[in-house]
């Protein structure tokens, strides 16, 4: 069989182990050959590929990123989109198709299969918010990330006596916050599943200066307060009535100041949460993601996306997989909240 492999959406440590996964397996065990495709749905779309042999993988495991690169582009919104990559498939040659990423790339994945592309798909997002997996890898490398900034975060608190807030990622699930934060011991954690009270959390604020220890404060991108809290005073509610991602943290540490008369700083840790070498759960999960689906594959299994359940690698269909967003659910952030304050 001649295969093609691609990852889209945002990138991710631990691709590059699950195409090495997909490569070593497929070609050692199984005689396949392989075909990258550049940059997601692009690739396929326009035709743009890259070798993709045993040459092409040594080296990569640890290494961040991915070697066929990424992108956000989606064939289905774009006219012809699914009878172009069709087409270049057939040119290419390509039995079957790997597509390795988060809930777009997968939904896209989904709608080919419905169209009669053979498909793979792989779960990928440092979020851990696709359904059907207990764990995506990626989270963890993130995790370790917003876990060591946060632990740093709290002795230039305390020599300060300042409060400090650290925004992660996490657009619509605080998986990110929540592991980090509890990790790090923050004291108020916010994530977009729970709507925030400000004068609870100032509240907090306050009772942990209380005790001489200075506030820490871990929230999600994704996260905003209740409705009508703070919009006034900020006006950046973006469309859907939610603070404008990648300025909540900024727009809290002012409102502590004002509510609270402590000083209030805010470290954005953006994409460093998504950048170099994945932690070795990640790198083993990737791997076993990547043999999981060349399994598949070989089998003829096509419409679904490999999981992890337990500890087993599973199947599971790519329509479970997209069908909705895994959210953190309350009992996991009452967990938390027993450490607020
Ligand atoms: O989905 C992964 C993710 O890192 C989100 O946590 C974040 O909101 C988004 O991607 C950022 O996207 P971009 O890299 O395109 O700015």
């Amino acid at each position: 069989m001649r295969i093609g492999v691609l990852t889209g959406g945002g990138d991710c440590p631990g691709l590059n182990a699950v195409i090495r996964g997909v490569v070593r397996k497929g070609v050692g065990v199984y005689g396949h050959e392989f075909v990258g495709f550049r940059d997601g749905w692009r690739g396929p779309l326009e035709g743009d590929t890259m070798p993709l042999d045993i040459q092409a993988v040594r080296g990569i495991l640890p290494r961040g990123g991915t070697i066929l690169g990424s992108s956000r582009t989606n064939p289905i919104k774009i006219e012809g989109g699914v009878e172009r990559i069709k087409e270049n498939l057939a040119a290419q040659g390509v039995d079957a198709l790997i597509a390795i990423g988060g809930e777009d790339t997968l939904g896209v994945a989904k709608q080919l299969f419905d169209r009669d592309v053979k498909v793979v798909g792989v779960p990928k997002t440092i979020d851990n918010d696709l359904n059907a997996t207990d764990y995506t890898f990626g989270f963890d490398t993130a995790v370790n990330i917003a876990m060591e900034a946060i632990d740093r975060l709290h002795t230039t608190a305390e020599s300060h006596h300042r409060a400090l807030i650290c925004e992660v990622m996490g657009r619509h699930a605080g998986w990110i916050a929540l592991h980090a934060g509890m990790a790090a011991g923050a004291n108020v954690i916010l994530i977009p599943e729970k709507p925030f009270d400000i004068e609870k959390v100032c509240a907090y604020v306050e009772s942990r200066f209380k005790t001489r220890y200075a506030p820490i404060i871990v929230v999600a991108e994704g996260a905003h307060p209740l409705e009508g809290q703070m919009a006034l005073q900020t006006g950046e509610l973006d469309a859907f009535g939610h603070v404008r991602l990648g300025g909540i943290g900024e727009m809290l540490a002012k409102e502590i100041e004002k509510r609270t008369g402590k000083e209030a700083r805010t470290t954005v840790l953006g994409h460093i949460q998504r950048g170099g070498t994945p932690t070795a759960y990640d790198r083993v999960l990737a791997t076993r993601f990547g043999l999981g689906a060349i399994d598949a594959v070989h089998e003829g299994d096509f419409g679904k996306m490999v999981a992890l359940r337990g500890t087993d690698i599973v199947r599971v269909a790519l329509a479970e997989a997209t069908a909705e967003l895994k959210t953190v659910p309350a009992s996991r952030y009452e967990e938390a909240e027993v450490f607020f304050g």
